[in-house]
């Protein structure tokens, strides 16, 4: 092997190799957006404002444990995959704090969910660090249901602020993306069934209950509780039959099946079109996306 090959085999891949580009995007939180971004309701709202406030200490959260076994892992695609997950998820993070200051300053609790849920996290992190990482693999497994069914939702594109939508959207496509790379990761120290059942059962044992008071409690704050007609729309929309929530739930137990992988759900054709709806030739963050030259 001459020296210029053996360079290049040294050479490390990117996320943009491995199709998980890492992508800087210009949003503009500054727009007449309506205070109940989501279908004009509050209860509704809160609710998505509640994920946001959860995302950056969440997403913090997964990097930790995905980062943990990172040096046990030499294969160079899953490499590459890693620093793709990790770049990703830090910018959604950058960015989603940067929402959650618009939506404090519009006077919602941000505080309250980031508070919360970084004490479940504290919890959670009490956890070995493979069970660690196997609640990782559940919880990213439930951000990739719910980024299909946000892209794939009419309802929920029709309801959501037409300039708000953009950041779910991108953050939506980035999640299907890289959702095998933590399970490969968990596949790569010893997959466990057990392992995972203890895990899901654990993240959920912590985070819902959370989840709810949290939620309950921003719409208290923001003097939305009782207001029946909005409360009882807004968890239609959400929990009801048909509700946004209530289709993803049939697919988690998927989870704790002995061969489950995230691949298993093919979403490639879903995230190519929304590769092109964003970021092809006219589409809607054509403009704003700041390094596509590095992929
Ligand atoms: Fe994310
Ligand atoms: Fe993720």
């Amino acid at each position: 092997m001459n020296e210029v090959s053996a360079q290049s085999s040294r050479r490390r891949l990117s996320g943009h190799a491995v199709g998980i580009p890492p992508r800087h995007i210009d949003f503009d939180f500054n727009s007449d957006s309506p205070r109940y971004f989501f279908a004009n309701n509050a209860t509704a709202t809160l609710f998505f404002a509640m994920l946001s406030g959860f995302f950056p200490p969440g997403e913090r959260y997964f990097m930790e444990s995905v980062r943990h076994f990172r040096e046990r892992i030499t294969d160079e695609r899953l490499r590459a995959g890693i620093a793709g997950f990790m770049g990703q998820e830090a910018i959604h993070g950058r960015e989603h704090d940067l929402f959650n200051a618009l939506l404090a300053a519009r006077g919602f609790d941000m505080a309250t969910p980031e508070r919360t849920v970084t004490a479940a996290l504290k919890l959670l992190g009490k956890l070995p660090p493979s069970t660690r990482l196997a609640a990782t693999t559940f919880m990213e497994h439930f951000t990739a249901l719910l980024a299909e069914q946000l892209l794939t939702d009419e309802e929920f594109r029709a309801r959501a602020d037409a300039e708000l939508i953009t950041l779910w959207q991108w953050h939506a496509l980035e999640e299907l993306e890289h959702k095998a790379v933590a399970y490969d990761v968990y596949e790569t120290i010893g997959n466990s069934q057990a392992e995972r059942a203890v895990a899901a059962v654990a993240s959920l044992a912590v985070l819902l209950p959370m989840l709810g008071i949290t939620w309950g409690w921003m719409v208290y704050k923001d003097g939305q509780l009782g207001n029946l007609k909005d409360n009882v729309a807004g968890l239609n929309m959400l929990f009801g039959r048909q509700g946004f929530v209530t289709r993803i739930l049939p697919k988690l137990p998927e989870f704790l099946g002995k061969r489950f992988h995230p691949c298993q759900h093919n979403t490639q054709a879903l995230e190519q079109t929304w590769r092109d709806a964003l970021f092809g030739a006219g589409g809607t963050l054509h403009a704003r996306y700041r390094n596509r030259e590095a992929a």
